[in-house]
């Protein structure tokens, strides 16, 4: 236990172990991220056991789907998923009744379920097992139970400790993507692996397993696909799931910097480095020391710069712009574009070498058209609860006719055009019952009042750029909203222009 160590007076004062006060903390900073969440299960299970003194913590959560128990966690490690039926065994009967319960000798109780035990070897004497929830009238989302006390039974003050902690670990559940859907009974939904990123469609299982994979190590990513698909999001997550976690995660988009400031934004500047440089700054690379740098739509990195980046990613050293110290700086790299580098560099226009430095483990993040209209619906869902939450709209619910609306659209921006039509709706339906008005308009977004023309013989480029221009200026020159009409980020907006 961290932490434990340095306060032994305090430990001593309330004469409980300092795991009972610090699960919550724990947890809580984790929330907000993109963690994964077998691991942040696993980390409640361990820090319930050593809290309660027991051998074992197990977490089995309702699947409010399929309606029995599952569970992926500290049962059993060489068992990757289990599921049961509700009501079999100990778990089930506290999962179905939703009441504590206490068990001295496990073998002499009838509810007992000896086939895990018999699997594993195991021998279980001692159980509790509480049910976990937002509140002790929610309903039941899952059960938590503790085997093997140290030392004797379990007592009446351990019962009020774990029927504690199961309510405040229901409430961090709560707050994360193994929420139940809104409005619904018992149990929770399993929408993906990593917290806030939902998506169990085939298409998205080797994206995760690549995610995975990469944060163990500090191996360089290039995460490739479409506007909008969720590249900034896995960056984030392989940060969050790998050993820099508690560093910073630091970005530079390479599209919105003009060539000469790139170098500064990267390696930073001394003061008198150029015009304007009154004092030292340090750069993206410094500040990112210990964690990760996401370098963001690399293939926009201008050509000048990218001999400065290939010497920093052999050497891990550099200069800061008008410095002669050379410094170093330990950081993981990781990179995005829509680009196809690949031309970028039989264009010339991407150095060879520094496409290979950047490309050691590629990531493609499948388009949301590829997803199938299951996962349309249930990214749906999730930003409709999302957005019901954050700007105070009752519980959504959405009519089939948008339903079938979002599962026939084409979603050429992706997630991002997904999550915005469902913010826009969920606005627009006070009442919380999203029709299809409430929907964008079927109309593709028409620059200027009579449309604009376009000459033959333009190449795809020019012409995405001054399409992209005239929706710019049919929105009065704001960046945002063309870029909302064209269903792309504004971050797009503004590198098509710069074309
Ligand atoms: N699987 C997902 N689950 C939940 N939210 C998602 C998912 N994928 C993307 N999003 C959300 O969609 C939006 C766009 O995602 P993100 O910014 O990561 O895309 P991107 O590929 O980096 O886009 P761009 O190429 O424009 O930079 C974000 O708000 C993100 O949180
Ligand atoms: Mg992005």
């Amino acid at each position: 236990m961290k932490g434990a160590a340095e306060v032994p007076a305090a430990r001593a004062m309330l004469g409980l172990p300092m795991s009972r006060l610090s699960l919550l903390v724990d947890l809580a900073s984790l929330i907000p991220r993109e963690v994964d969440l077998d691991a942040l299960l696993q980390t409640a299970c361990e820090r319930l056991a050593e809290a309660m003194q027991a051998d074992r913590a197990t977490l089995w959560l309702v699947d409010q789907e399929q309606g029995d128990l599952v569970t992926r966690v500290a049962v059993l490690p060489e068992v990757p998923a289990l599921r049961q039926p509700l009501g079999k065994g100990l778990a089930g009967h506290v999962a179905r009744t939703g009441e504590l319960l206490r068990v001295d000798d496990a073998a002499a109780d009838p509810r007992f379920d000896p086939s895990a035990d018999a699997a594993t070897g195991y021998e279980t004497r001692t159980v509790l097992v509480a049910p976990v929830r937002e509140s002790p009238k929610a309903p039941v989302r899952g059960v938590v139970q503790v085997l093997n006390k140290a030392e004797g039974p379990f007592t009446e003050e351990d019962e009020r400790y774990l029927a504690a902690l199961a309510l405040q670990l229901g409430g961090v559940l709560a707050m994360t993507t193994l929420r139940a859907d809104a409005g619904s009974g018992p149990g929770v939904v399993l929408r993906g692996p990593f917290n806030h990123i939902v998506g169990r469609s085939e298409a998205m299982d080797a994206v995760y397993e690549r995610v995975q994979l990469a944060a163990q190590t500090d191996a360089a990513v290039l995460l490739r696909g479409e506007t909008g698909t969720g590249k900034t999001l896995f960056a984030r997550a392989i940060h969050v799931n790998s050993a820099r976690q508690a560093a910073p995660f630091v970005t530079v988009d390479c599209t919105t910097l003009p060539g000469q400031l790139v170098e500064s934004e990267l390696f930073g500047h001394e003061r008198g480095a150029f015009t304007g440089a009154d004092r030292r700054v340090r750069g993206k690379v410094e500040l990112a020391h210990g964690g990760t740098l996401f370098l963001d739509e690399i293939g926009d990195l201008p050509p000048e710069s990218q001999g400065k980046l290939l010497r920093f990613l052999q050497e891990r050293r550099f200069e800061r712009v008008g410095g002669r110290e050379t410094l170093e700086s330990d950081v993981r790299l990781l990179f995005a574009t829509h680009r196809d580098l690949e031309t970028l560099v039989s264009e010339g226009r991407f150095r060879e070498d520094l496409y290979y430095r950047v490309r050691v483990v590629e990531i493609e993040v499948p388009p949301l058209r590829e997803r199938g209209a299951d996962e349309v619906l249930r990214l749906a869902r999730h930003f409709a609860d999302r957005y019901a939450r954050r700007h105070g709209r009752p519980t959504p619910q959405l009519d089939e006719a948008v339903l079938a609306r979002l599962a026939a659209h084409d979603w050429p921006g992706n997630v991002r055009e997904l999550e915005h039509w469902i913010e826009s709706a969920i606005v627009l339906a006070p009442d919380g019952h999203v029709r299809e008005r409430h929907l964008p308009s079927l109309r593709a977004p028409r620059p200027g009042r009579g449309g604009v023309t376009l000459p033959r013989g333009l190449t795809l480029d020019e012409a995405t750029r001054r399409y992209v221009e005239a929706t710019v200026e049919a929105s009065g020159g704001n960046r945002s909203e063309a870029a909302r009409r064209l269903g792309i980020g504004r971050n797009t907006v503004t590198r098509i222009l710069k074309r």
